[in-house]
């Protein structure tokens, strides 16, 4: 196949930051994208409706065709006039951070099984919203996941019409909940279906490859990746791109997160065609999504690929510093058809 054309491609979660980096990363996600799920977790977090319509806005004055679908930082100080605020103004999407689990949760939720939790889930769940989580206990990494799924299967059970979105499934144990709980769904990221622990650490540590939740076994890899190239009905393209600048990303306590988002479509194009899967690669970054979201947008965008090479760059400047995006330097076979 010479050329590929997507319709609407949306990343279902994606990390924009503020200020300057904002700026300077917003480009590589509008030029590909008609819309994202924008994350909260901004120094100081979108907790309401207010701090969300501020951060549209700004988003909006930078990429005006862009479609940033916003989210609510769930925290226990939320009240049901906030909620209803939020809905009225067409955020429906909470996202829970358990406290500590990742960069800037330490507003996030304590104790997700407490009562005041449940009422403003239950609350959720009566106004539409949807409610994604980061799905991390504190425990042993590689099965922070795992120990999280227990919360899963409670929340379905006890608000079985609040859809629950598993964001970047890492672990293979995870299908089987999303496979038995109808309101259970999930985004996948490019990082967790195409590289493993072995990536980050084998040939020597590599912080452009340290994420959270953390990478993990070949099998999870594959299992997660079939998900993707089979286009599962429950999953969308979710990149988790989470840019950091390289000297906090060297720094002793190394942030986690990795800058996918230069050349998102250009790898998942070339990764469906490796696995004869191009013809799920719509639904992957597209139609799931705006089923299982409900979504619909005033605008359009199309995206034509061509088969020719492209060099993702080693670094992008940004505040005299830089952000290293994810396989600096690799060439890949398909290029964005700007003509
Ligand atoms: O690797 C990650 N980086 N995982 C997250 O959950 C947050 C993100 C970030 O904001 O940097
Ligand atoms: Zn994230």
């Amino acid at each position: 196949m010479e050329s590929i054309t997507l319709h609407n491609p949306l990343d279902m979660h994606l990390h924009l930051r503020e200020g300057e980096i904002l700026k300077t990363i917003l480009p590589y996600s509008t030029d590909t994208f008609l819309g994202a799920v924008v994350m909260p977790n901004l120094k100081q977090p979108i907790t309401d409706t207010r701090l969300a319509e501020a951060y549209y806005e700004t988003i909006k004055k930078i990429a005006n065709d862009f479609n940033p679908i916003m989210t609510i930082y769930l925290t226990n100080d939320l009240k049901k006039q906030d909620l209803q605020q939020a809905i009225s103004k067409g955020f429906k999407i909470l996202k829970l951070y358990p406290k500590g689990s990742t960069t800037n949760s330490s507003n996030g939720v304590e104790n997700i099984l407490d009562h005041k939790m449940q009422q403003i889930l239950e609350i959720a769940q009566d106004l539409g919203f949807i409610l994604s989580i980061h799905a991390e206990s504190s425990g042993f990494s590689l099965d922070r996941e795992y120990e999280f799924l227990k919360v899963f299967e409670y929340l379905s059970q006890t608000f079985p019409k609040l859809k629950i979105i598993l964001e970047h499934m890492s672990d293979h144990r995870s299908i089987k909940v999303l496979d038995s709980f109808e309101n259970i769904f999930a985004t996948l990221t490019l990082h967790h279906i195409t590289m493993d622990l072995d990536d980050l650490l084998g040939k020597g540590l590599n912080p452009h490859y340290f994420c959270k939740p953390i990478l993990k076994t070949k099998k999870d890899k594959e299992m997660l990746l079939n998900l993707a190239i089979t286009a599962h009905p429950k999953v969308s393209f979710g990149s988790d791109s989470a840019p950091h600048l390289l000297s906090t990303k060297l720094s002793s306590n190394a942030s986690a997160g990795i800058f996918s988002a230069p050349f998102l479509l250009e790898s998942l194009a070339e990764l469906f065609e490796k696995h004869n899967a191009l013809a799920n690669l719509q639904k992957f970054i597209s139609d799931n999504a705006f089923k299982n979201y409900n979504l619909s947008f005033k605008n359009q965008k199309t995206i034509v690929l061509k088969k020719q090479p492209c060099i993702i760059p080693e670094s992008i400047a940004c505040m005299d510093d830089k952000i290293i995006p994810l396989h600096a330097g690799k060439t890949l076979q398909w290029s964005l058809d700007k003509s």
